[in-house]
């Protein structure tokens, strides 16, 4: 047969779990194969293992048929086996050829040779319609061109077999099109690709065949012509998942948001929020949409305090809350879910009972006398694990050592416990299983129904249209218009998201 990767029988332990419990993998040359599972089924762990980050206990792998050891990264790759990882491995200050060419640096007379690197670079980029700028610096540019970057890293490396690990859970619409795009021209050179994702749409759009493991355990692989998105959402999770939330009509009550005129800039001192006015009533969902670079950010962190406003209000509870501490903010009842949970909703090398109680460690009764009690915080963190099905051996298990997806349930139940008057949720259900976003769904409308108010930001128009009780659309760092759910749909969001007015939006309809 003509397999370019085998990974036959791989079972791979850490301590307490057994991520992958004899799992078979086989690549087709020039295939899309999705790999699907549950948040914590042992995906990552798997690649891992394919790109010799991770030793396996049993098992063997095979590349073009011949039995291979792959001891660590270099040995991947030099087989030709590239990986998109589901958090980048970038350096910030770098440019993008620098960090391409990080640990393989073309040299000349003892010297790096820069020039012949960025020259090398501007052609596979050419070559596979990427549009990255070989020379820019990678805090500057968009987290969509930073994967790109991730991917050119492995073609410079002569990748024949590229995994992707969950690549589109932080791309918007518009990019994950263009990701589709890049995938077929790669595999129209011949490359194969192994995808991650939790989107089961995606599967059924790009992958020929599919492999699902549930709990460590293969369970099928399929072709994917002939299955279809229930049976997938029913084989991965081992029940039937419900892609619609129920819920009741809102009862919005005293408005507990309330912002007017608010003008933020960015990190940059760049303008982005400018001029925006938005009201969130107690026992309503309000939705954002827009498009990624439209201010969303921004906007939250100013209202979390993590970004300084320029001017204008923002009124919680009756009260001034404008450029408070986020620990004031915080104490005051405004509860955040933060779109990148590795910068800010979790500390990696805490464990993750400690993560629990990140902002209330110091209160009473995880602190006495200024000294941490412990007993109480991990009974806490216990609780919190159970109800939301945070997959970890312990809660004594490092936050970095979860899956992505049980890095994600823990700051939501965290963040859910706290009972806030005002939810933050951006991308809330960024990685999550379908099984798990379904229960995540539930729970914030329960939120609602308990009078709270919860605002959410999503680039799921899916999820948009389906929790919220109004959607504001947010386009040039304004709140350019109000919509109802159910008076709407994604042609007008989308028209709508790109700038045109309501009017107009409806006639094109
Ligand atoms: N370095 C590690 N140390 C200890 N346990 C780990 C480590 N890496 C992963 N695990 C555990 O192995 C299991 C599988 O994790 P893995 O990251 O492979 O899941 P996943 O299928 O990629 O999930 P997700 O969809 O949430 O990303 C989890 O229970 C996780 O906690
Ligand atoms: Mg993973």
């Amino acid at each position: 047969m003509d397999y370019v990767v085998e990974m036959l029988n791989i079972r791979k332990e850490f301590p307490g779990i057994v991520a992958n419990d004899n799992i078979t993998l086989q690549v087709k040359k020039g295939e899309i194969h999705a790999l699907l599972g549950e948040n914590g089924a042992g995906k990552s762990t798997l690649m891992n293992v394919l790109f010799g980050l991770y030793q396996p206990e049993k098992g063997e792998i095979r590349v073009n048929e011949e039995p291979v050891k792959i001891t660590d990264p270099n040995v991947a790759n030099d087989l030709g086996i590239g990986m998109v990882h589901q958090h980048f491995m970038l350096v910030e200050p770098f440019t993008v050829t620098q960090n391409i060419i990080l640990g393989s640096e073309p040299t000349k007379f003892g010297k790096i040779n820069l020039k012949e690197a960025e020259k090398k670079v501007q052609e596979l980029s050419d070559r596979y319609g990427l549009r990255v700028d070989a020379k820019a610096k990678i805090s500057d540019i968009s987290v969509g061109m930073q994967q790109r970057v991730e991917i050119l890293k492995t073609l410079y490396r002569g990748a024949e077999v590229l995994i992707f690990d969950e690549p589109t859970a932080v791309l918007t619409p518009q990019e994950i099109t263009e990701l589709m795009e890049i995938m077929h021209s790669l595999t129209a050179e011949g490359k194969s690709i192994i995808l991650i994702t939790h989107k089961l749409k995606e599967i059924m759009e790009i992958s020929e065949r599919c492999t699902v493991i549930r709990k460590g355990k293969g369970i099928d692989t399929l072709n994917v012509a002939d299955t279809n998105v229930t049976e997938l959402a029913s084989l991965m999770v081992g029940r039937n998942v419900s892609f619609k939330t129920d819920k009741t009509p809102a009862e919005p009550k005293e408005t507990v948001l309330k912002i007017q005129n608010l003008k933020v800039r960015d990190k940059r001192k760049v303008d982005m929020v400018k001029g925006m006015d938005l009201e969130v009533r107690a026992g309503e969902i309000v939705g954002v949409a827009g498009v990624d670079g439209n201010g969303q950010s921004e906007l939250v962190e100013a209202i979390t305090g993590l970004q300084k406003s320029e001017s204008g209000t923002i009124q919680f509870n009756h009260k001034d809350i404008t450029n408070l501490s986020p620990r004031k903010v915080t104490e005051s009842g405004v509860g955040h879910i933060p779109q990148d949970r590795h910068k800010y909703g979790l500390v990696l090398d805490f464990t993750i009972g400690e993560n629990m109680v990140l902002q209330t460690y110091y209160q009473k009764p995880y602190s006495k006398y200024k000294t941490l009690n412990y007993k109480e915080i991990y009974q806490k963190a216990e609780g919190l694990i159970d109800e939301y099905d945070v997959r970890t051996p312990s809660v004594y298990t490092k936050a970095r050592a979860l899956s992505g997806g049980n890095q994600q349930k823990a700051i939501i139940g965290r963040e859910i416990d706290r009972s806030p008057d005002l939810l933050i949720a951006a991308q809330p259900t960024r990685g999550l299983d379908v099984g798990a976003i379904e229960f995540i769904h539930h729970r914030l409308i329960e939120e609602r129904d308990k009078g709270k108010a919860v605002l959410l930001i999503s680039f799921e128009l899916d999820e948009i249209l389906d929790l919220s009780d109004r959607i504001a659309v947010m386009f040039d760092g304004k709140n350019v218009a109000e919509v109802k759910p159910e008076e709407t749909d994604e042609n007008e969001l989308g028209l709508l998201m790109a700038g045109s007015t309501k009017e107009k939006a409806g006639d094109q309809q």
